[in-house]
Protein backbone atom coordinates (compact mmCIF):
# COMPACT_ATOMS: atom_id res chain seq x y z
CA UNK A 1 0.00 0.00 0.00
CA UNK A 2 1.64 3.31 -1.05
CA UNK A 3 1.39 6.96 0.83
CA UNK A 4 -0.55 9.52 -1.52
CA UNK A 5 0.47 12.04 0.48
CA UNK A 6 1.59 14.61 -1.81
CA UNK A 7 -0.93 13.72 -4.33
CA UNK A 8 -4.03 15.52 -5.49
CA UNK A 9 -6.60 13.33 -7.23
CA UNK A 10 -10.25 14.74 -8.97
CA UNK A 11 -12.47 11.66 -8.32
CA UNK A 12 -15.36 12.43 -11.05
CA UNK A 13 -18.48 10.63 -9.75
CA UNK A 14 -21.19 10.41 -12.60
CA UNK A 15 -25.17 9.37 -12.42
CA UNK A 16 -25.57 5.72 -12.07
CA UNK A 17 -26.40 2.77 -9.55
CA UNK A 18 -22.98 2.43 -8.40
CA UNK A 19 -21.90 6.15 -7.24
CA UNK A 20 -22.71 5.11 -3.55
CA UNK A 21 -19.44 2.96 -3.65
CA UNK A 22 -17.72 6.10 -4.91
CA UNK A 23 -17.51 6.85 -1.14
CA UNK A 24 -15.76 3.80 -0.22
CA UNK A 25 -13.16 4.54 -3.00
CA UNK A 26 -12.87 8.12 -2.01
CA UNK A 27 -12.74 7.30 1.59
CA UNK A 28 -10.00 4.72 1.14
CA UNK A 29 -8.06 6.98 -0.93
CA UNK A 30 -8.15 9.94 1.74
CA UNK A 31 -7.15 7.26 4.32
CA UNK A 32 -4.20 6.77 1.74
CA UNK A 33 -3.69 10.35 2.23
CA UNK A 34 -4.73 11.70 -1.14
CA UNK A 35 -5.91 15.33 -1.12
CA UNK A 36 -9.61 14.43 -2.85
CA UNK A 37 -11.67 16.81 -5.02
CA UNK A 38 -14.69 15.23 -5.76
CA UNK A 39 -16.58 16.69 -9.52
CA UNK A 40 -19.99 15.25 -9.56
CA UNK A 41 -22.08 15.34 -12.52
CA UNK A 42 -26.22 16.75 -12.06
CA UNK A 43 -26.74 13.42 -12.73
CA UNK A 44 -24.55 11.73 -9.79
CA UNK A 45 -26.21 14.06 -7.16
CA UNK A 46 -29.83 12.33 -7.71
CA UNK A 47 -28.01 8.73 -6.38
CA UNK A 48 -25.78 10.21 -3.81
CA UNK A 49 -25.57 13.49 -1.92
CA UNK A 50 -22.22 15.95 -2.23
CA UNK A 51 -22.30 16.17 1.67
CA UNK A 52 -20.97 12.57 1.76
CA UNK A 53 -18.33 13.55 -0.46
CA UNK A 54 -17.79 16.54 1.78
CA UNK A 55 -17.37 14.98 5.09
CA UNK A 56 -14.88 12.25 3.62
CA UNK A 57 -12.82 14.84 1.76
CA UNK A 58 -12.78 18.18 3.50
CA UNK A 59 -12.88 19.78 0.28
CA UNK A 60 -15.90 21.76 -1.71
CA UNK A 61 -17.70 19.00 -3.79
CA UNK A 62 -18.24 20.65 -7.36
CA UNK A 63 -21.33 19.95 -8.97
CA UNK A 64 -21.64 22.47 -11.40
CA UNK A 65 -19.84 24.13 -14.16
CA UNK A 66 -21.07 27.70 -12.81
CA UNK A 67 -19.47 27.15 -9.15
CA UNK A 68 -16.51 29.07 -8.37
CA UNK A 69 -15.06 27.77 -5.45
CA UNK A 70 -12.56 30.66 -4.21
CA UNK A 71 -9.64 27.89 -3.28
CA UNK A 72 -9.77 27.27 -7.55
CA UNK A 73 -9.28 30.59 -9.72
CA UNK A 74 -10.81 29.63 -12.65
CA UNK A 75 -12.33 25.86 -11.62
CA UNK A 76 -12.99 24.09 -14.47
CA UNK A 77 -9.00 24.65 -15.87
CA UNK A 78 -7.05 25.14 -12.57
CA UNK A 79 -8.01 22.18 -11.00
CA UNK A 80 -7.41 19.41 -13.19
CA UNK A 81 -3.83 21.29 -14.20
CA UNK A 82 -3.03 20.81 -10.66
CA UNK A 83 -4.34 16.98 -10.36
CA UNK A 84 -2.02 14.41 -10.12
CA UNK A 85 -4.83 11.69 -11.29
CA UNK A 86 -8.21 11.87 -12.42
CA UNK A 87 -10.27 9.12 -11.67
CA UNK A 88 -13.87 8.60 -13.08
CA UNK A 89 -15.45 6.41 -10.98
CA UNK A 90 -18.09 5.24 -11.92
CA UNK A 91 -18.33 6.01 -15.51
CA UNK A 92 -21.60 6.13 -17.04
CA UNK A 93 -21.95 5.28 -20.89
CA UNK A 94 -22.62 8.80 -21.40
CA UNK A 95 -19.53 10.14 -19.78
CA UNK A 96 -17.66 7.89 -21.71
CA UNK A 97 -19.41 8.70 -24.92
CA UNK A 98 -18.89 12.40 -23.89
CA UNK A 99 -15.14 12.23 -23.54
CA UNK A 100 -14.88 9.98 -26.68
CA UNK A 101 -16.23 12.55 -28.91
CA UNK A 102 -14.28 15.78 -26.86
CA UNK A 103 -18.05 17.12 -25.76
CA UNK A 104 -17.09 19.54 -22.50
CA UNK A 105 -20.79 20.26 -21.07
CA UNK A 106 -20.43 20.18 -17.99
CA UNK A 107 -18.14 20.82 -15.26
CA UNK A 108 -16.31 16.79 -15.00
CA UNK A 109 -16.51 16.46 -18.97
CA UNK A 110 -14.91 19.80 -19.13
CA UNK A 111 -12.10 19.08 -16.46
CA UNK A 112 -11.68 15.59 -18.39
CA UNK A 113 -10.37 18.18 -21.87
CA UNK A 114 -8.49 20.65 -19.49
CA UNK A 115 -6.30 17.99 -17.45
CA UNK A 116 -3.43 16.97 -19.01
CA UNK A 117 -2.96 14.21 -16.07
CA UNK A 118 -3.86 10.66 -15.95
CA UNK A 119 -7.02 9.38 -16.34
CA UNK A 120 -8.62 6.27 -15.28
CA UNK A 121 -12.18 5.47 -15.85
CA UNK A 122 -14.00 3.03 -14.01
CA UNK A 123 -17.14 1.90 -16.00
CA UNK A 124 -20.25 0.90 -14.37
CA UNK A 125 -23.66 -0.12 -16.19
CA UNK A 126 -26.15 -2.19 -17.27
CA UNK A 127 -24.60 -5.43 -19.28
CA UNK A 128 -26.37 -4.61 -22.50
CA UNK A 129 -25.52 -1.09 -22.49
CA UNK A 130 -21.80 -2.28 -21.55
CA UNK A 131 -22.27 -4.73 -24.38
CA UNK A 132 -23.30 -2.22 -26.58
CA UNK A 133 -21.18 -1.64 -30.28
CA UNK A 134 -21.25 2.21 -29.91
CA UNK A 135 -19.89 1.95 -25.93
CA UNK A 136 -16.94 -0.60 -26.74
CA UNK A 137 -16.23 1.87 -30.29
CA UNK A 138 -16.11 4.73 -27.37
CA UNK A 139 -13.73 2.69 -24.99
CA UNK A 140 -11.96 1.29 -27.39
CA UNK A 141 -11.31 4.96 -29.17
CA UNK A 142 -10.56 6.57 -25.50
CA UNK A 143 -8.00 3.22 -24.93
CA UNK A 144 -5.93 4.35 -28.39
CA UNK A 145 -5.92 7.82 -27.00
CA UNK A 146 -4.10 5.97 -23.85
CA UNK A 147 -6.87 7.12 -21.18
CA UNK A 148 -6.86 3.87 -18.90
CA UNK A 149 -10.17 1.54 -18.23
CA UNK A 150 -10.55 -0.06 -14.88
CA UNK A 151 -12.40 -2.76 -16.53
CA UNK A 152 -15.74 -3.91 -14.95
CA UNK A 153 -16.74 -7.06 -13.23
CA UNK A 154 -19.07 -10.16 -14.19
CA UNK A 155 -21.95 -10.77 -11.78
CA UNK A 156 -25.13 -9.97 -10.58
CA UNK A 157 -26.01 -6.48 -11.31
CA UNK A 158 -28.43 -4.07 -9.55
CA UNK A 159 -30.91 -4.23 -12.39
CA UNK A 160 -31.27 -7.82 -11.57
CA UNK A 161 -29.36 -9.40 -14.58
CA UNK A 162 -26.17 -11.21 -14.77
CA UNK A 163 -23.15 -10.08 -17.34
CA UNK A 164 -20.60 -7.65 -17.08
CA UNK A 165 -20.94 -4.31 -16.28
CA UNK A 166 -20.57 -4.41 -12.54
CA UNK A 167 -18.64 -1.40 -11.07
CA UNK A 168 -14.62 -2.72 -10.57
CA UNK A 169 -14.25 -3.27 -6.44
CA UNK A 170 -12.64 -0.32 -4.27
CA UNK A 171 -9.98 -2.32 -4.17
CA UNK A 172 -9.39 -2.71 -7.51
CA UNK A 173 -10.01 0.67 -8.09
CA UNK A 174 -7.59 2.15 -5.89
CA UNK A 175 -4.97 -0.57 -6.65
CA UNK A 176 -5.20 1.01 -10.15
CA UNK A 177 -4.49 4.34 -8.56
CA UNK A 178 -1.89 3.41 -6.91
CA UNK A 179 -0.15 1.75 -9.72
CA UNK A 180 -1.09 4.63 -11.86
CA UNK A 181 0.60 7.05 -9.68
CA UNK A 182 3.78 4.87 -8.94
CA UNK A 183 4.04 2.50 -11.83
CA UNK A 184 6.08 -0.45 -11.62
CA UNK A 185 8.95 -0.27 -13.86
CA UNK A 186 10.18 -3.83 -13.85
CA UNK A 187 10.65 -4.51 -17.68
CA UNK A 188 12.10 -1.00 -18.36
CA UNK A 189 15.06 -2.05 -20.65
CA UNK A 190 13.60 -5.26 -21.35
CA UNK A 191 11.79 -5.76 -25.36
CA UNK A 192 9.23 -7.87 -25.18
CA UNK A 193 7.49 -9.70 -28.38
CA UNK A 194 4.34 -10.68 -28.49
CA UNK A 195 2.17 -11.92 -31.33
CA UNK A 196 -1.11 -11.90 -30.82
CA UNK A 197 -4.81 -12.21 -32.85
CA UNK A 198 -6.09 -15.17 -35.76
CA UNK A 199 -4.17 -15.69 -38.76
CA UNK A 200 -6.18 -15.59 -42.12
CA UNK A 201 -5.32 -18.43 -44.58
CA UNK A 202 -6.35 -17.41 -48.20
CA UNK A 203 -8.70 -20.07 -50.11
CA UNK A 204 -8.75 -17.68 -53.46
CA UNK A 205 -8.61 -13.68 -53.48
CA UNK A 206 -11.58 -13.44 -51.87
CA UNK A 207 -11.74 -16.26 -49.27
CA UNK A 208 -9.86 -17.02 -46.17
CA UNK A 209 -9.96 -19.75 -43.43
CA UNK A 210 -9.27 -17.79 -39.67
CA UNK A 211 -10.28 -18.91 -36.05
CA UNK A 212 -12.21 -17.11 -33.23
CA UNK A 213 -9.36 -14.90 -31.86
CA UNK A 214 -9.98 -11.84 -31.30
CA UNK A 215 -6.57 -10.81 -30.19
CA UNK A 216 -7.65 -9.68 -26.59
CA UNK A 217 -5.22 -11.21 -24.43
CA UNK A 218 -2.04 -10.75 -26.52
CA UNK A 219 -3.07 -6.70 -26.73
CA UNK A 220 -3.43 -6.68 -22.85
CA UNK A 221 -0.29 -8.29 -22.25
CA UNK A 222 1.65 -5.83 -24.65
CA UNK A 223 -0.61 -2.85 -23.01
CA UNK A 224 0.53 -4.23 -19.70
CA UNK A 225 4.03 -4.93 -20.56
CA UNK A 226 3.99 -0.95 -21.97
CA UNK A 227 2.83 0.19 -18.81
CA UNK A 228 5.85 -1.84 -16.39
CA UNK A 229 8.51 0.05 -18.99
CA UNK A 230 8.87 -2.32 -21.59
CA UNK A 231 9.82 -1.75 -25.14
CA UNK A 232 6.91 -3.31 -27.25
CA UNK A 233 6.81 -5.41 -30.48
CA UNK A 234 2.98 -6.40 -31.63
CA UNK A 235 2.87 -8.86 -33.89
CA UNK A 236 -0.67 -8.85 -35.00
CA UNK A 237 -3.08 -10.70 -37.18
CA UNK A 238 -6.30 -8.89 -38.57
CA UNK A 239 -8.21 -7.64 -35.28
CA UNK A 240 -10.74 -4.96 -34.38
CA UNK A 241 -8.32 -3.09 -31.63
CA UNK A 242 -6.59 -0.65 -31.27
CA UNK A 243 -3.17 -0.87 -30.44
CA UNK A 244 -1.78 0.44 -27.34
CA UNK A 245 0.16 3.48 -27.24
CA UNK A 246 3.87 3.58 -27.16
CA UNK A 247 3.72 -0.06 -29.10
CA UNK A 248 5.28 -0.87 -31.96
CA UNK A 249 2.69 -2.70 -33.94
CA UNK A 250 3.86 -5.15 -37.13
CA UNK A 251 0.36 -5.77 -38.89
CA UNK A 252 0.19 -9.20 -40.74
CA UNK A 253 -2.54 -11.84 -42.21
CA UNK A 254 -0.96 -14.91 -42.60
CA UNK A 255 0.33 -17.42 -40.73
CA UNK A 256 3.45 -17.40 -43.14
CA UNK A 257 3.66 -13.81 -43.07
CA UNK A 258 3.40 -13.99 -38.73
CA UNK A 259 6.53 -16.54 -39.23
CA UNK A 260 8.43 -13.93 -41.22
CA UNK A 261 7.48 -11.18 -38.77
CA UNK A 262 8.82 -12.83 -35.78
CA UNK A 263 11.82 -14.19 -37.33
CA UNK A 264 12.79 -10.43 -38.38
CA UNK A 265 12.20 -8.76 -35.05
CA UNK A 266 13.41 -11.96 -33.05
CA UNK A 267 16.98 -10.58 -32.26
CA UNK A 268 16.03 -7.63 -30.84
CA UNK A 269 14.01 -9.31 -28.11
CA UNK A 270 14.81 -10.75 -24.80
CA UNK A 271 10.92 -12.32 -23.82
CA UNK A 272 8.75 -13.63 -26.91
CA UNK A 273 5.31 -14.33 -25.88
CA UNK A 274 3.17 -16.04 -28.44
CA UNK A 275 -0.56 -15.47 -27.74
CA UNK A 276 -1.59 -15.45 -31.57
CA UNK A 277 -4.04 -18.35 -32.66
CA UNK A 278 -1.63 -19.11 -35.88
CA UNK A 279 -3.05 -21.44 -38.10
CA UNK A 280 -2.45 -25.10 -37.74
CA UNK A 281 -2.60 -25.58 -41.46
CA UNK A 282 -2.99 -23.57 -44.79
CA UNK A 283 -4.24 -23.87 -48.52
CA UNK A 284 -1.37 -25.86 -50.58
CA UNK A 285 -2.80 -24.16 -53.82
CA UNK A 286 -5.22 -21.62 -52.89
CA UNK A 287 -7.14 -20.03 -55.86
CA UNK A 288 -5.60 -17.15 -57.96
CA UNK A 289 -8.54 -16.10 -59.03
CA UNK A 290 -12.34 -16.76 -57.17
CA UNK A 291 -13.20 -20.17 -57.09
CA UNK A 292 -16.49 -20.89 -59.19
CA UNK A 293 -19.67 -22.09 -57.47
CA UNK A 294 -20.21 -25.43 -59.58
CA UNK A 295 -22.66 -27.23 -57.88
CA UNK A 296 -20.28 -30.22 -56.67
CA UNK A 297 -18.03 -30.67 -53.63
CA UNK A 298 -15.01 -28.43 -53.30
CA UNK A 299 -12.01 -30.52 -52.26
CA UNK A 300 -9.13 -28.15 -50.03
CA UNK A 301 -6.05 -29.46 -49.61
CA UNK A 302 -4.21 -28.37 -46.28
CA UNK A 303 -0.71 -28.47 -45.66
CA UNK A 304 0.39 -27.72 -42.12
CA UNK A 305 2.33 -24.30 -41.24
CA UNK A 306 5.17 -23.75 -39.72
CA UNK A 307 4.55 -23.63 -35.78
CA UNK A 308 6.10 -19.82 -34.72
CA UNK A 309 6.95 -20.74 -31.30
CA UNK A 310 8.37 -24.12 -31.27
CA UNK A 311 11.29 -22.40 -34.61
CA UNK A 312 11.92 -19.94 -32.00
CA UNK A 313 12.49 -22.54 -29.13
CA UNK A 314 14.86 -24.41 -31.59
CA UNK A 315 16.87 -21.03 -31.52
CA UNK A 316 16.11 -19.75 -27.97
CA UNK A 317 19.73 -18.59 -26.53
CA UNK A 318 19.01 -16.95 -23.81
CA UNK A 319 15.47 -15.37 -24.54
CA UNK A 320 12.51 -16.06 -22.25
CA UNK A 321 9.60 -17.76 -24.47
CA UNK A 322 6.20 -18.11 -23.38
CA UNK A 323 3.42 -19.82 -25.35
CA UNK A 324 -0.27 -20.34 -24.85
CA UNK A 325 -2.45 -23.58 -24.66
CA UNK A 326 -6.28 -23.61 -25.98
CA UNK A 327 -7.27 -26.49 -25.18
CA UNK A 328 -10.65 -28.12 -25.15
CA UNK A 329 -9.88 -31.39 -22.87
CA UNK A 330 -6.68 -32.40 -20.87
CA UNK A 331 -5.69 -28.76 -20.48
CA UNK A 332 -2.28 -29.41 -17.84
CA UNK A 333 -1.11 -32.39 -19.58
CA UNK A 334 -1.82 -31.20 -23.10
CA UNK A 335 -0.29 -27.57 -22.06
CA UNK A 336 2.63 -29.82 -20.35
CA UNK A 337 3.62 -31.75 -23.62
CA UNK A 338 3.50 -28.03 -25.22
CA UNK A 339 5.86 -26.53 -23.14
CA UNK A 340 8.98 -29.61 -23.08
CA UNK A 341 8.17 -29.84 -26.88
CA UNK A 342 8.57 -26.73 -27.63
CA UNK A 343 11.67 -25.62 -25.04
CA UNK A 344 9.47 -23.12 -23.73
CA UNK A 345 9.93 -21.44 -20.49
CA UNK A 346 6.28 -20.80 -19.33
CA UNK A 347 2.95 -22.45 -20.92
CA UNK A 348 -0.47 -20.18 -20.10
CA UNK A 349 -3.31 -22.92 -20.71
CA UNK A 350 -6.90 -22.07 -20.89
CA UNK A 351 -9.75 -24.17 -21.17
CA UNK A 352 -11.85 -22.61 -24.39
CA UNK A 353 -14.67 -24.98 -24.20
CA UNK A 354 -15.83 -22.72 -20.94
CA UNK A 355 -18.07 -20.28 -22.43
CA UNK A 356 -17.34 -16.47 -21.08
CA UNK A 357 -13.76 -17.33 -21.19
CA UNK A 358 -10.86 -17.12 -23.61
CA UNK A 359 -11.78 -16.35 -27.37
CA UNK A 360 -13.47 -13.60 -27.59
CA UNK A 361 -14.08 -12.70 -24.21
CA UNK A 362 -13.08 -10.03 -21.79
CA UNK A 363 -11.98 -12.62 -19.02
CA UNK A 364 -10.11 -15.18 -19.05
CA UNK A 365 -9.30 -17.95 -16.90
CA UNK A 366 -5.66 -19.83 -17.25
CA UNK A 367 -3.38 -21.68 -15.55
CA UNK A 368 0.26 -20.70 -15.67
CA UNK A 369 2.43 -23.58 -15.99
CA UNK A 370 6.57 -23.96 -15.85
CA UNK A 371 9.12 -26.55 -14.99
CA UNK A 372 8.11 -25.86 -11.78
CA UNK A 373 4.51 -26.82 -11.38
CA UNK A 374 1.13 -25.13 -12.85
CA UNK A 375 -0.42 -22.18 -10.96
CA UNK A 376 -4.92 -22.26 -11.40
CA UNK A 377 -5.42 -18.32 -11.66
CA UNK A 378 -9.16 -17.48 -10.53
CA UNK A 379 -11.36 -16.19 -13.85
CA UNK A 380 -10.52 -12.35 -13.99
CA UNK A 381 -10.39 -9.88 -16.31
CA UNK A 382 -8.00 -10.27 -19.38
CA UNK A 383 -5.95 -6.97 -18.06
CA UNK A 384 -5.34 -8.45 -14.58
CA UNK A 385 -4.27 -11.91 -16.43
CA UNK A 386 -1.75 -9.93 -18.68
CA UNK A 387 0.28 -8.52 -15.57
CA UNK A 388 -0.15 -12.40 -13.30
CA UNK A 389 1.58 -13.88 -16.52
CA UNK A 390 4.29 -10.70 -16.41
CA UNK A 391 5.11 -11.36 -12.91
CA UNK A 392 5.83 -14.95 -13.53
CA UNK A 393 7.95 -13.48 -16.44
CA UNK A 394 9.54 -11.57 -14.28
CA UNK A 395 10.07 -13.79 -11.81
CA UNK A 396 11.75 -16.20 -13.89
CA UNK A 397 13.96 -13.72 -15.15
CA UNK A 398 15.16 -12.73 -11.52
CA UNK A 399 14.27 -9.60 -11.15
CA UNK A 400 12.70 -7.49 -8.17
CA UNK A 401 9.25 -5.64 -9.24
CA UNK A 402 9.88 -1.86 -7.95
CA UNK A 403 8.18 1.27 -8.43
CA UNK A 404 8.73 4.27 -10.71
CA UNK A 405 8.62 6.99 -7.52
C1 LIG B 1 -32.12 4.58 -11.75
C2 LIG B 1 -31.11 4.83 -12.83
C3 LIG B 1 -29.93 4.14 -12.82
C4 LIG B 1 -28.96 4.36 -13.81
N1 LIG B 1 -27.80 3.67 -13.76
C5 LIG B 1 -26.89 3.86 -14.72
C6 LIG B 1 -25.65 3.14 -14.70
O1 LIG B 1 -25.39 2.33 -13.80
N2 LIG B 1 -24.77 3.37 -15.69
C7 LIG B 1 -25.01 4.23 -16.72
O2 LIG B 1 -24.16 4.38 -17.61
N3 LIG B 1 -26.16 4.95 -16.75
C8 LIG B 1 -27.09 4.78 -15.78
N4 LIG B 1 -28.26 5.51 -15.81
C9 LIG B 1 -28.46 6.48 -16.89
C10 LIG B 1 -27.70 7.77 -16.61
O3 LIG B 1 -28.11 8.32 -15.37
C11 LIG B 1 -27.93 8.73 -17.75
O4 LIG B 1 -27.36 8.22 -18.94
C12 LIG B 1 -27.39 10.11 -17.46
O5 LIG B 1 -27.54 10.90 -18.61
C13 LIG B 1 -25.92 10.08 -17.05
O6 LIG B 1 -25.48 11.38 -16.85
P1 LIG B 1 -24.00 11.73 -16.36
O7 LIG B 1 -23.07 10.88 -17.17
O8 LIG B 1 -23.84 13.16 -16.67
O9 LIG B 1 -23.94 11.45 -14.91
C14 LIG B 1 -29.22 5.31 -14.83
C15 LIG B 1 -30.42 6.01 -14.82
C16 LIG B 1 -31.35 5.78 -13.84
C17 LIG B 1 -32.63 6.57 -13.86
Amino acid sequence: MSNLSQKRIILGVTGGIAAYKAAEVCSALVKLGACVHVVMTEHATRFVGPVTFRALTSQAVITGLWEEPQEHRITHVSLPESADLVLVAPATANIIGKLAAGIADDMLSTMLLATTAPVLIAPAMNCNMWANNQVQENVNRLKSLGYTFIEPEEGRLACGEEGAGRLASPETIVHAVEASLFPLNDFEGTTVLITAGPTEEAIDPVRFITNRSSGKMGYAIARAAKERGAKVILISGPVSLPAPPGVELVSVRSAAEMLSAVQCRLPQAQVVIGAAAVADYTLKNPGKNKIKKTGGNLTLELAPTADIMAEAGETKGDKLLVGFAAETENLIENAQKKLKKKHLDIIVANDVSKPGIGFGADYNQVSIIDNTGAEPLPRMPKAEVAHAILDRIKKLLGGKAKRRC
